[in-house]
This record gives structure tokens, sequence and C-alpha cells, in this order.
């Protein structure tokens, strides 16, 4: 038994896999479509090849990763002989549910099973399986070329080899892990951010200041890349919104009920750079 499987090759998955496979890992990738793998495999392409243009890589190494990613959409395939897999398919219970029964089958008895959701402890989907104690959330961000965080999370059945296994295959990756040891909705990462960027629209919708002074103000004075509304426009309103919808209509809590300013610019289509505009403006060159 070797090597790491990841299941589901869209904008996670495609990235763990060239992530793990950057650090001498051989991978199985697998997604249902052909279609799908090819996509991840030219767009992993294109990331190797910017940093082989850039000097960050020589050309040996970076065929060299390429050709440690395998394709197959073959499940069986995929994860027959894995020591971890680790699961980005969609953000959905019924699927993912199903996915893991399946992974539990397939999958050697003494593998581990993580899943990268963002939103589901591993509670909800390892009664799905008859190994609990090895499943496991192992949360990345996005991109996960770029991004170096990756969160542990256990839950109440996760055992200690589980969670030492999962941070062993982080770090393998080159990846720095947390370990949370309690299953809390959103983790750390995404509730501190949830709770300042809450804040930042209190204060918004105030009047206290406007939106770009509140980003100046975070971004200077608190040394953050990003402050919250230019954050908001770089992963999308959408997203924003639906985060704080979701915390709002599971908690109930009024704290978390979605501005209506950011409602107002998701119902206009105003996205962020995606869409051209969100809180700023931005010229086609730029997106
Ligand atoms: N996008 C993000 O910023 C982000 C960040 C952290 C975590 N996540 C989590 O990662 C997971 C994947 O997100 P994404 O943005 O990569 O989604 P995505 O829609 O880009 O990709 C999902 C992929 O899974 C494949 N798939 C669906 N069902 C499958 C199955 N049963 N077997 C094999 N493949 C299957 C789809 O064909 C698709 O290629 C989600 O759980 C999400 O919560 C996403």
């Amino acid at each position: 038994m070797s090597g790491l499987a990841v299941v589901g090759a869209g904008s996670m998955g495609a990235q763990i896999a060239q992530q793990a496979a950057l650090h001498g890992i051989d991978v199985r990738l697998h997604d249902q479509r052909d279609e799908q793998l090819r996509k991840a495999t030219e767009s992993n392409r294109g990331h190797l090849n910017r940093r082989v243009e850039k000097g960050r890589l020589t050309a040996k190494d970076a065929n060299a990763a390429a050709a440690r990613v395998h394709p197959t959409t073959n499940l069986d395939e995929a994860v027959g002989d894995a020591d971890v897999v680790i699961e980005a398919v969609f953000e959905d219970l019924g699927v993912k549910r199903e996915l893991f029964a399946e992974l539990d089958k397939l999958a050697p008895a003494a593998s581990v099973l993580a899943s990268n959701s963002s939103t589901m402890g591993i509670s909800r989907i390892a009664d799905a399986t008859r190994r609990p104690k090895q499943c496991v959330n192992m949360h990345f961000f996005y991109p996960v070329l770029v991004m170096d965080l990756v969160e542990v999370v256990r839950g109440p059945e996760t055992s200690d080899e589980t969670v030492d296994r999962a941070l062993a295959m982080a770090r393998a990756m080159g990846r720095t892990p947390v370990l949370i040891n309690k299953e809390i909705d959103g983790f750390i990462v995404n509730r501190i951010l949830h709770a300042a960027t809450q804040e930042a629209y209190r204060l918004l919708d105030a009047g206290v200041a406007g939106f770009e002074d509140i980003d100046v103000a975070v971004e200077k004075g608190l040394n953050w890349p990003m402050g919250p509304f230019r954050l908001g426009d770089f992963s999308g309103l959408d997203v924003t919104y639906r985060a704080r919808k979701h915390m709002f209509e599971t908690t109930g809590d009024e704290r978390y009920r979605p501005s209506p300013r950011l409602e107002a610019k998701v119902q206009a289509g105003k996205l962020g750079r995606k869409t051209g505009e969100g809180w700023y403006r931005y010229p086609k060159a730029d997106n």
C-alpha cells in the first residue's frame, strides 16, 4: 500500500493532487468525468509551466511532478492501493456519504479516508463507512498550490493514529497543518474571517466609515493582505453572501444576518472580480 488518492478533480482536487506530486508523492486522481480529468491535467500543466518560466522550478522537475499525477475514471484503480484518500467532490452530503460507503469497500482496510469539505464535519459522513476511526477532515484552501494551510479536524470517533497520519500527509505535501480537536462550523479560519467580515459590514451599514477606508484600516492596521471588501470581491460576493446566510439560518443568530448592502450587490449581479464589478470596479485587463 502506498501513495495518495484524490477523488474529485475540480478546483480543489486537481491542485491537491499536483501539490502532493510536487513533493515527490505518487497520486492517483479520480473524477467521474474524463473531460474533468483532462481539464485538471491541462490546468496543472499551466501552473507548472508558469513556475518554470519564472525560474522557480526546472523543466525536469515540472515534468516529473506532472508525471506523478495519474488520472483515472476508475475508482477501484484510484484507491485500491492508497494509504490516504482525500475526497474533494461536490459539497453535497448525499454525494459524499455515497462516495465514502464506496471508498470503504474499495480502499485497503488500513487506509485513511479524508474529506476536504468546508462545512461538513467528518461525523456526518464517517458513519457511512465501517471505519469511522479512520475518517477525518483535511480542509485545504483555494488555491491549494499557493495557500499553505491545512485544517485537520477530528470527529468524535477519529483515532489519534488517523490524526497523526493526516498531519503527516499534509506535511509531506509541503503544507502546514493545524489540528482542530472539536468539530465546529467554519473550523478556525472561516470563523475568524466571518467574524471580522461581519464587523466590517456592521461598520459600513452604520455609516461609521466607507468600504475603502475599512479595507485600508484592516490592511495597514492589521497587516492583512486584503481588507474584507477587497477579499469579498476576490472570492466572489455570492460566496460571502451564501456563507453568511448559511451561518444565519443554521444558528438563527441575528449577528450573522447578511448585510442588506451585500444582498443588494448579489441581486444586482455585482459579484466582484469575476463579473468586473463588486465593491470595486475591475477593468477587463485586470480580470
Ligand atoms: N472551492 C473552494 O474554495 C474550496 C475551498 C476549500 C474546500 N472546498 C471543498 O472542496 C470540495 C470540492 O470543491 P471544488 O470547489 O473543488 O468543487 P468542484 O465543483 O470544482 O469539483 C468537484 C468535482 O467532483 C467531481 N465529482 C462529483 N461527484 C463525484 C463522485 N461521486 N466521484 C468522483 N468525482 C465526483 C465533479 O465531476 C467535479 O469535477 C467541496 O467539498 C468544497 O467544500 C472548496
